[in-house]
Order: structure tokens, then C-alpha cells, then sequence
């Protein structure tokens, strides 16, 4: 009988002290700023909404994609220790398929807000509006979609037309 009440007091004992190593945590971490949050909470849709002010053109991205850029997206876009972002050898049609930006994504809204949300790798939030809207500028006329000399800016991107527009399957249609 004693064994049996010092088994089961051992046993809650482990327990108790088990539960309450689970509620207090490691503590690790730290409270997000308003300012961090505000960086990630903020979406671009195929129809403009949510673009900021500012402009750019492909001059001035090309600048700056060779400097923040090229290392890991290897010249013009072509690719290197990360994705390819133009040029693509194959067809979306051919086995295997080369997606890049000019064949596949079907908005160009989508490349401020990718680039803008997380790019360069290392350092995400640190370009400004122009520069962003710049780079997009360059990756849309190394795709061939736009001339070089074309603005973009909040008005002009959701005016871009991608090439793969109409090749998805909406699949949350009313
Ligand atoms: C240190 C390396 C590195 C640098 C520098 C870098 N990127 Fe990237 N980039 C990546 C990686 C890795 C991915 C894939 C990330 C993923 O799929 O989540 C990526 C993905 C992308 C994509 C999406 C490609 C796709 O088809 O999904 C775009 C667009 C892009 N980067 C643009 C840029 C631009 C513009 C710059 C310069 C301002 C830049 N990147 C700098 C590593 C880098």
C-alpha cells in the first residue's frame, strides 16, 4: 500500500512538474514591433490595390539589380544560385517546363509585392518605393513584356497584361 501511494505521489509529482515546464515556455523570442508588422501586412492585388506612390524604369533597376541582385539571379535574370527571373529556355508546354516570371506568373503586381515583401534574401524591406517599382520596371523588360523605357508606377504595373493571364484555374469562382 505504501509503495503504491509513493508511486502514484511520484508520479504527480513528475507530472506537476512536467505541466509547468510546458506553460512557462523556453523563453525565447520577442514581441514584434508595429513597425515589423506593418512591413509584412500589406498586400498588392492584380488590380493595383494596396501599390504605393512612387515610379521607376529600367535604367535605373538595371543599376540596381546588379548590385543587389545579380549575385544570386545571375545576369539579366538568367539565373544562378537562385531562381532564373527571365529567359527561359523551354515552353510552359515542354517536358520539363521553365517557368519564369515572363511565361508564368499571371500578374505583374505580383513582382513589386514579391520584391518589395522579400527581397534581396538578406536584407527584405530595406529597398524603397522607387526602387522597387525600378526593378520591376527591369524584370518586365527583360521578359519582353515592356519597352525599355516604359514608367511603372501604381498606375501603369496593374495595366500590364502577363502573357500567362488566362492560364490558371480559379478555383474559389462565384
Ligand atoms: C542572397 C541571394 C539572393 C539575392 C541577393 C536576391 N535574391 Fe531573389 N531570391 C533568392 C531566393 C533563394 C529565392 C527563392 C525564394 C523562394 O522561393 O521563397 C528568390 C526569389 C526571387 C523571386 C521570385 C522568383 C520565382 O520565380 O519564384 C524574385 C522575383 C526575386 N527573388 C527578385 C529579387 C530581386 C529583385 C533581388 C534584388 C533586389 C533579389 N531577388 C536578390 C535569393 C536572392
Amino acid at each position: 500500500m505504501f509503495m503504491r501511494s509513493l508511486f502514484l505521489l511520484i508520479f504527480f509529482m513528475i507530472n506537476d512538474v512536467h505541466a509547468e515546464t510546458v506553460l512557462q515556455g523556453p523563453n525565447l523570442g520577442k514581441s514584434v514591433s508595429n513597425v515589423v508588422i506593418n512591413r509584412w501586412n500589406r498586400d498588392v492585388f492584380p488590380n493595383g490595390e494596396g501599390l504605393p506612390e512612387g515610379a521607376g524604369n529600367a535604367k535605373k533597376g538595371a543599376k540596381i539589380y546588379q548590385q543587389q541582385c545579380l549575385s544570386c539571379h545571375g545576369v539579366a535574370g538568367t539565373g544562378g544560385s537562385a531562381d532564373e527571373l527571365a529567359g527561359a529556355q523551354h515552353a510552359l508546354t515542354d517536358d520539363p517546363p521553365d517557368k519564369v516570371i515572363g511565361n508564368y506568373w499571371p500578374y505583374a503586381t505580383t513582382i513589386f509585392d514579391f520584391i518589395r515583401r522579400s527581397m534581396p534574401l538578406h536584407t527584405p524591406g530595406s529597398l524603397n518605393n522607387d526602387e522597387v517599382y525600378a526593378l520591376t520596371a527591369y524584370l518586365l523588360v527583360l521578359n519582353g513584356i515592356i519597352g525599355k523605357d516604359q514608367i511603372i508606377n501604381k498606375t501603369t504595373l496593374p495595366q500590364v497584361e502577363m502573357p500567362n493571364r488566362t492560364g490558371f484555374i480559379n478555383a474559389f469562382k462565384d
